[in-house]
């Protein structure tokens, strides 16, 4: 019989590369919980008008990507291709805009667009974003920014970059608009292309062909427009990152691919990842909230995209860090339920164990214990259990140490540096 396949440009994660997916989600994920974000947990489809209008009519996103049905009860849905817009559509209708500000939230999970597949672009792929809600400062656009920078320093990355951009106020777009309105006006553009500046001219710039690429070379440049205000945060946005030593570069063309941003923008970008570098971005967005049938608060975030992080940690060589993954593999000689009361024990105490089932030999045992990637292993047969004692064995040295069983678990704990962190 045919068998299935995943559908086209998904990513999917299964043994053993999900251990590091999981490594690499993880860690994002408390790097956002050890600065105070708390979890949003949200549906994966939405109305569909929440997204035209809070990602914006012009963009890719919504003109050409987004997975929009019909349910059975004739509304239109749309599987979310970003998590900001629903973020705040949960603020506003759960009230969380009137209690404490800033309301700081993060959310992971599956996100989806129907973009051509390519390495590193997917149809549904994986983010773990943070918002702050309600506090117009720089110095929580800079905490933002710190707990991806934070995320991608704990997992080990060196080979990626800041880039930073103000898009300034709605004054400063209102100035900077009118000429760079006049300017598209002097270019050739077919119907379509005109269309799209007409909606949001700002859109040129993202635009991949080569010709308008060139054309908007000479385009004025909105940081040139910025406002006294808007100039004033984002030096104080530059202040306090070197405060906290996070390396930026300044990069005024930078173009967001959503609607919704206002003054600080950025992006991160890695250098081996080929065309799809972006391995996350964000930034301000006054007007969103309000625009959504909410108050006028402010806000800022960022999605970081998991699968291209994932693929910069390999193209890295970064490894697992031990003890990420199985601490024990217990091999037990005809003594199975014995050790399955040993593992359970050793698991209670947030130790990490596997065991072989059914009744291998010493050989295929080992085998296992091998092919689990855990650190140390035991083998269990009726000697152990009489003497109590066992040869704790270290994988990767191949050394062993005579423990009690009734030490056991605290030998692992202490011999685990890193133990606390991943149970
Ligand atoms: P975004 O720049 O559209 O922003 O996406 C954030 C990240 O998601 C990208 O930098 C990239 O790593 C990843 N990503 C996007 N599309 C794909 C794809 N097709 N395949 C693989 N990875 C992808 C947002 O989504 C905003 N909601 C971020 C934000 C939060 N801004 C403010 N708050």
């Amino acid at each position: 019989m045919a068998r299935f396949q995943a559908p086209k440009g998904v990513s999917e994660y299964v043994p053993a590369r999900s251990t590091y997916f999981d490594y690499v989600r993880g860690t994002i994920i408390e790097s956002a919980r050890v600065a105070g974000y708390q979890l949003m947990e949200l549906p994966i489809f939405e109305d569909t008008e929440l997204f035209s209008r809070g990602v914006g009519e012009s963009t890719d996103v919504v003109q050409k990507e987004m997975y929009t049905f019909e349910d059975r009860g004739g509304r239109s849905i749309t599987l979310r291709p970003e998590g900001t817009a629903g973020v705040m559509r949960a603020v506003i209708e759960h009230n969380l805009d009137r209690g404490q500000l800033p309301v700081k939230v993060y959310y992971s999970g599956a996100f989806f667009r129907a973009e051509r597949p390519q390495a590193g672009r997917f149809r549904q792929f994986y983010q773990v974003g943070i918002e702050a809600i309600g506090l117009a400062d720089p110095r929580i656009d800079v905490e933002v920014i710190a707990v991806a920078d934070r995320a991608f320093k704990e997992l080990g990355l060196t080979k990626y970059r800041l880039e930073i951009t103000s898009l300034g106020d709605a004054l400063t777009r209102q100035n900077y608009l009118v000429e760079l309105r006049k300017y598209i006006a002097t270019i050739p553009l077919d119907a379509e292309t005109a269309a799209r500046a007409e909606l949001n001219p700002l859109r040129l710039f993202d635009d991949k062909r080569e010709e308008v690429r060139s054309m908007m070379q000479s385009a004025p440049v909105l940081m040139d427009y910025l406002t006294g205000e808007s100039t004033e945060d984002f030096r104080r946005v530059q202040e306090l990152l070197n405060l906290l030593g996070i390396n930026f570069v300044i990069n005024n063309r930078m173009v967001r691919g959503l609607d919704y941003y206002t003054g600080t923008a950025f992006e991160f970008v890695h250098s081996d990842l080929g065309a799809q570098s972006g391995i996350g971005g964000g930034g301000r967005y006054d007007g969103l909230m309000a625009q959504l049938g909410g108050q006028e608060l402010s806000g800022i975030g960022f999605g970081l995209g998991v699968d291209r992080i994932l693929m910069a940690c390999e193209a890295e060589g970064i490894s697992l860090p031990e003890g990420f993954g199985l601490d024990l593999f217990i091999v037990p000689l005809g003594t199975g339920d014995a050790a399955l009361k040993i593992a359970e024990n050793l698991r209670e105490r947030g130790i990490h164990v596997d065991l072989a089932f059914g009744d291998k030999a010493l050989k295929g045992g080992m085998k296992s214990a091998d092919r689990s990637g855990a650190t140390y292993s035991i083998v269990i047969g009726a000697d152990e259990l009489d003497s109590g004692i066992v040869a704790l064995k270290e994988m990767k040295t191949g050394e062993s140490t005579s423990v009690t069983l009734s030490a056991l678990a605290q030998e692992l704990i202490e011999r685990i540096s890193n133990f606390g962190e991943h149970s």
